[in-house]
């Protein structure tokens, strides 16, 4: 049995020790012509330098303990090991490409950057695991996603099958090539039956809980690009809204090609809790789903190999 790591978090203070505080609040001098706010934050540093140690000394139990599960579950779960651990030697050409337009940075918070880099992250191990070769190209990867992945994902430079590029969609389509280019989005009413050779399949790199209504949309109508949408509706119900992000639409095009079949690739691919059964979707939720929920590919931080 695995141990549990020891919590860094106390349990709730006592009536007691609120009264405590409190006293000690009122009582509290703060140091000649410093403020408040100021007199705290030097009290968070210095907390944080007293207990760091016990932090991380707790984070490392922590991650021990998450890597001692998945041994046991690649262990024990023929199906996982296969997916966590199988890359195909070869994989099977499909002259289909992917691109994750990435021009949306400055419409993201920094917390969303993070999971749209989580988001490629996954993509790429994805990409990596399929049967079938379908690349992916990064577009307009020049501001604060590219400065993530400078400052914690280094090793993306090693990565293979996937082009980052501070090129943007306009400088890469022109009047002659733009017939081969979709813009998937859940705003048009143009279902995608199937992933037609020599196209490329463009999905849009933002994550916005839908904040930012029609945007791909309305970027691909002004680039006189055609659109397509995943046919979720004609398969499956969801709980939620139809809008996907963007590491599961590419998981969902890489399934199709093993399945041919929509309805196995969304199966596979969206987790459960969003699928309604028996046609029930009276429950609205949040319309996306958390990064990282891939069925999967659970990706790590710093933990793809090349
Ligand atoms: C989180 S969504 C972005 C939503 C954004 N508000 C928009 O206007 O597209 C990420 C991307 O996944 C793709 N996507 C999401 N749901 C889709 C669907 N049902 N069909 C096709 N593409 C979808 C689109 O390319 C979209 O830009």
């Amino acid at each position: 049995m695995n141990q549990q790591p020891q919590k860094v978090k106390n349990n709730p203070p006592s009536a007691e020790e609120i009264e405590r505080r409190r006293k000690a609040k009122q009582n509290e001098v703060l140091p000649e012509g410093m403020s408040r706010r100021e007199w705290k934050k030097i009290q968070k540093q210095q907390k944080w330098e007293e207990t760091k140690d016990q932090y991380r000394e707790v984070m490392r139990a922590k991650k021990k303990l998450q890597r001692d599960r998945k041994r046991d579950r690649i262990k024990n779960d023929d199906e996982y090991k296969n997916s966590i651990l199988k890359k195909p030697k070869t994989q099977i050409a499909t002259d289909v490409k992917f691109i994750i337009d990435c021009e949306f940075d400055d419409l993201m918070n920094i917390k969303e950057i993070t999971s749209m880099s989580r988001q490629i992250q996954t993509s790429y191990s994805i990409m990596r695991h399929s049967p079938y070769k379908l690349p992916i190209q990064i577009t307009s990867f020049n501001k604060r996603l590219q400065e993530r992945f400078e400052t914690s994902l280094q090793e993306y430079k090693n990565w293979q099958g996937i082009e980052f590029t501070s090129t943007n969609l306009e400088e890469l389509i022109t009047e002659e090539n733009k017939d081969q280019f979709v813009y998937l989005t859940a705003d048009t009413d143009d279902d995608l039956m199937e992933l037609t050779s020599d196209h490329t399949y463009i999905i849009g790199g933002i994550v916005d809980k839908n904040r930012h209504k029609r945007l791909c949309y309305d970027k691909a109508k002004k680039l006189g690009l055609k659109c397509g949408r995943l046919p979720i509706g004609k398969y499956i119900k969801l709980y939620s809204r139809d809008v996907l992000v963007t590491s599961h639409v590419y998981e969902i095009c890489c399934k199709w090609f093993e399945f041919k079949d929509w309805g196995d690739a969304f199966n596979k691919v969206l987790p459960p809790r969003k699928v309604a059964s028996n046609g029930d979707v009276s429950e609205s939720k949040e319309s996306e789903s958390k990064v990282g929920e891939s069925k999967e590919h659970e990706i790590k931080e710093n933990k793809i190999a090349p």
